[in-house]
């Protein structure tokens, strides 16, 4: 086990002072005003929430006051630390989005000295969880509460109503009513999730980043499977997921892709997608997911390959040079009639696919839950992406149906309506990704989802021969499955 998994594991709740009667009503700043932070001042605004705002880049502050719908008189912007804090009465409420890692520790120096007991600090950026963890544990020992939310839904969520995954206990009135006013709703429904544990909330937001990189790399495929196998031009794939997402396959990024596939240059008039340099970056979110699946010893190959599938999209000259020898020319002689049955298995085997790498990821919280203590609900964490988040759309509500009838189910591939979705998406479509081998397609992220359903449906598998060879080079042992006994054999 890697040393920061043991530090969390070793980890007490840090001292939760009393402070709860103090958080009734509490004086709200938020700092970073960068294009999340403005969006998310403004949410706040449009709903009667009064808010003070400080960047350290003047930029950012330009950008509000240059914002005719910042001249509120609940909004009040500062151009010091000293002035910003001194306008907030304590007990303050403090909101940072600010980028992860060392600029949260930097202005966390910075306010300490600042602050009274009582203060709380909100991180809603995309931090590490087990900083959270210990940044929590830090101020803890200053009276201030430190707590971190994962906050999904981009630009567009921040500005209109995100979904928003809070971890730690507790918590002040004040942010409880707030991110319920401020989040996305599901009918009536906030889309706002409290899970126990600091560290928590930023730990399912690092899930959520992991599936969302997983799906968009099925999308991605099936665009690519769309236009190279079967030879729809872009219009003919807008149309296509346009399509998709009126069903079972609705969704925010489903609707995404239709839209970029509709997408023109306004310069050259060319589509989108002609224009776009060929590799995807990554701020590390899905790289953390993947990271902590190994340490938890939990299988999530989908998210593993999609973190890997932006790493290989980067090996440009390994790219370059291998064209030359081995380029595969890219034919789409698909027929009329392949095409007909084509495109609704493409769908099934991408809804089959989808619903793996959630069942990956939603098995990754129970190893968490069992490791760190944290009793992650997972019916309330797929209610909370039903809406305002990247991963939204018609699957999360059936996965909360899904624990919501049974809430002990071991795997979300045993729910009877969700397996047979997977069974029938990938036994129909099996064949069409024999075509896109055939000609030399890369689509591993719906070949790994196939291998992962099929491989837990297989027995026996090659494992035994993995366990005969650890024993025969290397005495290790092998469980004898006849006595179940543990032994190792002379093999020579
Ligand atoms: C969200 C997104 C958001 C995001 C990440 C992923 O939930 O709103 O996940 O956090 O787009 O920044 O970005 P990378 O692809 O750059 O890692």
């Amino acid at each position: 086990m890697c040393a920061w998994l043991c530090a969390v594991k070793s980890r007490e709740r840090p001292n939760t002072l009393n402070f709860v009667d103090h958080w009734e009503t509490m004086d709200i700043g938020l700092i970073g005003l960068a294009t999340m932070g403005r969006n998310l001042a403004l949410n706040m605004l449009e709903r009667g929430v009064s808010v003070a705002g400080f960047d350290i880049d003047p930029d950012c502050r330009h950008r509000c006051t240059r914002d005719s719908r910042f001249a509120s008189a609940a909004f009040s912007l500062h151009e010091s630390l000293d002035a910003f804090i001194a306008t907030l009465n304590p007990p303050r409420l403090l909101i940072l989005l600010i980028k992860a890692g060392q600029p949260v520790d930097q202005i966390l120096s910075q306010l300490i000295p600042k602050l009274n007991p009582g203060d709380v600090i909100l991180d809603g950026g995309n931090s590490h969880f087990t900083d959270t963890i210990r940044r929590a544990r830090e101020l803890s020992h200053h009276g201030i509460r430190f707590l971190g939310a994962g906050i999904s839904g981009g630009a567009q969520g921040a500005r209109h109503g995100p979904a928003i995954m809070l971890g730690g206990h507790p918590v002040p009135h004040a942010l409880e009513h707030l991110l319920q006013t401020i989040s996305a709703r599901f009918d009536t429904h906030p889309c706002l999730v409290h899970l126990d544990g600091d560290g928590a909330g930023h730990f399912v937001k690092m899930i959520h980043n992991g599936i969302e990189y997983a799906d968009m790399q099925l999308l991605a495929e099936s665009q690519f499977l769309l236009q190279h196998l079967i030879g729809l031009d872009y219009p003919g794939q807008a149309a296509v997921f346009n399509l998709w997402n009126q069903g079972a396959l609705s969704s925010y990024l489903t609707a995404t892709t239709a839209r970029i596939l509709d997408k023109t240059d306004p310069e050259t008039g060319l589509p989108a997608l002609e224009i776009i340099h060929d590799e995807a970056d990554h701020k590390g979110t899905g790289q953390w997911a993947a990271q902590i699946a190994l340490e938890l010893g939990v299988s999530a190959p989908n998210i593993m390959q999609a973190v890997d599938a932006r790493l290989l999209s980067k090996m440009q000259p390994e790219r370059h040079l291998l064209r030359q020898p081995w380029r595969s020319p890219i034919l789409a002689n698909t027929t009329a009639e392949e095409k007909e049955w084509m495109i609704p298995a493409l769908a099934g085997v991408l809804l089959a696919a989808r619903i793996t790498a959630f069942a990956q990821g939603f098995k990754i919280f129970d190893a968490a839950s069992q490791r760190f203590n944290w009793h992650l609900d997972k019916g309330a964490i797929a209610a909370c992406w039903r809406r305002g988040c990247i991963l939204q759309g018609i699957l999360p509500e059936r996965i909360r149906q899904a624990y919501a009838t049974e809430p002990d189910l071991v795997h979300l591939l045993l729910d009877p309506v969700l397996g047979q979705h997977v069974a029938q998406g990938f036994d129909r479509g099996r064949n069409l990704l024999a075509f896109a081998l055939n000609r030399k397609l890369p689509v591993a992220g719906l070949i790994t989802a196939l291998s992962f359903f099929d491989a837990l449906r297989q027995h026996p598998l090659w494992t035994r021969i993995i366990a005969a060879q650890r024993d025969c080079f290397g005495a290790h042992g092998f469980v004898r499955s006849d006595r179940n006994q543990r032994v190792s054999w002379d093999w020579s």
